[in-house]
């Protein structure tokens, strides 16, 4: 089924949300909505994405017609801030648990995995105002139909109808996503948040290379902490605190 706003307006129940058939970022529409001050929970949805921003500086490819590219404004407290990310990936991860995908998990910090390939990418971005947080945009890509093969990115990522063999409707996984968001950002502690979170992750006690701005370190992934940060004991048994980085697939 195609995305479209009144498929959109169905499903997401009042939610204020803009539609676009194409955009060159929706983080940038989320953005310029929190200035003009959307209220949180409002919602930035594009069917195709052609200047996708991916973390660490990288682009994202958003073919038409494949997979979810949208961006949430939410307005947390800056203590609730490194949270965000888990809150999206964790709600991705839910999301794919209600098609019964049995392989889910999460990379630190934040890549959603199907079948240990990355099947969807997550960019938060915050908005000061001098020193108050004005908000946060939530972006998030999904690969639902997105056909990697024969491409350079075949071995590391994947889309849930090719994995799962099923045909879904984008609107559906839009709904459930959403939902999950605000079950996590409104109901839930910090602490179960967290642990739920770390459950889910496939990264701890694995032997890791992470890229950070700083370099490689290559080591132990030991624990992560509740601001999301991953601690690595290398080689030389120094532990390391890392706050953002990479592990590539
Ligand atoms: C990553 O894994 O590097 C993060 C990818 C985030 C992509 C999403 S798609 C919707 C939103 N708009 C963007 O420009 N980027 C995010």
């Amino acid at each position: 089924m195609t995305l479209s706003p009144d498929r959109l307006s169905t499903v997401l129940t009042g939610r204020p949300f803009r539609y676009y058939d194409q955009v060159e970022s929706t983080n940038d529409l989320a953005k310029a909505w929190l200035a003009e001050d959307a209220p949180s929970g409002a919602v930035v949805i594009a069917d195709e994405q052609v200047k996708g921003r991916g973390r660490l500086g990288r682009s994202w490819q958003t073919p038409p017609g494949t997979a979810i590219a949208m961006s949430v404004i939410l307005k947390p407290t800056r203590q609730q801030l490194p949270t965000m990310t888990q809150v999206a990936s964790l709600s991705i991860a839910e999301m794919l648990d209600t098609l019964k995908a049995d392989d889910v998990g999460i990379k630190w910090p934040n890549d959603v995995l199907l079948k240990g390939k990355k099947v969807a990418g997550i960019l938060v971005e915050a908005e000061w105002q001098g020193d108050a947080l004005r908000g946060v945009v939530i972006g998030m890509g999904v690969n639902v139909r997105v056909d990697f093969s024969g491409t350079e990115l075949e071995n590391y990522a994947t889309s849930i109808e090719h994995a799962l063999g099923l045909r879904l409707d984008r609107s559906e996984l839009i709904k459930v996503i959403l939902e999950r968001i605000t079950y996590w950002n409104t109901f839930s502690t910090g602490e179960r948040l967290f642990n739920t979170w770390k459950a889910r992750l496939t990264t701890l006690q694995q032997t890791v290379t992470v890229e950070t701005q700083q370099g490689v370190i290559n080591g132990l992934a030991e624990a992560v902490t509740p601001d999301g940060a991953l601690l690595v004991r290398d080689d030389n048994g120094q532990l390391h605190t890392v706050l953002a980085g990479d592990i590539p697939l």
